[in-house]
């Protein structure tokens, strides 16, 4: 094993040690009643647990490596300077899923990836609902709860389980691309589910429980773990057009394999959904390369 890989185990344990810890305080909030906010729309949730939880992790995280750096989704709603660059890069969601906490729909998760020279080497994502630990390191193989997991393999669009999401805008032109998505699917295969977790999709392609999950509108936080822990167990992953994945293009579609993606990519409306943060972590992106 090279020093890289050495230290990655180091970064590994610690993360898995912490992402426990994390998930006690999801589940504490997980029954009760929350402080429920909106963000950028009514149906856009955040709770005082997405930021709680979400500085408990930065904080450890930051102790331990103090010379890392952190994009995470609230510290980034609250103006954060997110920057996509070269150093060891922690990607951490606090609460994939807020609207299903909100709820008590147990499709939760907490979700970090660290990213070394942008490409993304530890993924991790903890459902403490359902004590569901997905977990890969690159190269290495994917992983729930310690055992190794493969992807379904399913080549047939007829015969797949597709995971989309319907998303958080409610501005009708993104509502009508993704209802037609959705309506040209449905036609083709078994079924369509929509758990709202992307970072739970990516892990159920991972096992094998859907064969083939698409969403526009995401974010690098949402797919930066799951897109490697899919890939580890086998999984294929692409831009929803065609093409490699890119972490700051805000889609992504993720397939047992590459026969499934190439039946999927003709089929939807592509979307390309910008906001002001994508611009940020793409001009942070561009001025780092
Ligand atoms: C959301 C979930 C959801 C997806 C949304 C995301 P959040 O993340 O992943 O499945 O459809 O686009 O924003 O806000 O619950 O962390
Ligand atoms: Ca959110
Ligand atoms: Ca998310
Ligand atoms: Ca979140």
């Amino acid at each position: 094993t090279t020093m890289t890989e050495q230290e990655i185990d180091v970064y590994y344990k610690a993360v898995l040690d912490l992402v426990s810890l994390a998930g006690k305080v999801v589940n504490e909030g997980f029954s009760i009643t929350k402080h429920v906010e909106t963000k950028s729309g009514a149906a856009d949730l955040v709770t005082e647990f997405d930021q709680r939880v979400e500085e408990i992790l930065i904080k450890s995280l930051r102790e331990t490596f103090p010379t890392h750096k952190f994009i995470g989704e609230e510290s980034a709603a609250a103006g954060a300077k997110t920057v996509f660059g070269d150093d060891p890069t922690w990607i951490i969601d606090p609460i994939d899923g807020t609207t299903n906490f909100v709820h008590g729909f147990p499709f939760v998760a907490i979700s970090i990836a660290l990213a070394i020279k942008k490409e993304v080497v530890i993924g991790v994502i903890y459902n403490p609902v359902l004590d569901k630990l997905y977990s890969a390191v690159r190269g290495k193989g994917a992983f729930r709860n310690g055992r190794p997991i493969k992807c379904s393999g399913q080549k047939d669009l007829a015969l797949s389980q597709v995971a989309g999401e319907y998303g958080s805008s409610r501005e009708p032109h993104i509502i009508d691309a993704k209802c037609q998505n959705m309506r040209v699917i449905i036609e083709k295969v078994h079924s369509i589910r929509a758990v709202g977790s992307a970072a739970m999709n990516l892990c159920m392609v991972a096992e094998g429980s859907c064969d083939a999950y698409f969403e526009y509108g995401i974010h690098i936080w949402d797919y930066a773990a799951g897109d490697l822990i899919a890939r580890e167990a086998g999984a294929y992953t692409s831009d929803p057009s065609g093409g490699p994945l890119n972490l700051l293009h805000r889609c992504i579609l993720c397939t047992a394999t590459k026969e499934l993606a190439q039946q999927i990519t003709p089929l939807l409306t592509h979307m390309k959904i910008n906001s002001l943060l994508f611009v940020a972590i793409c001009a942070s992106a561009f001025f780092s390369a």
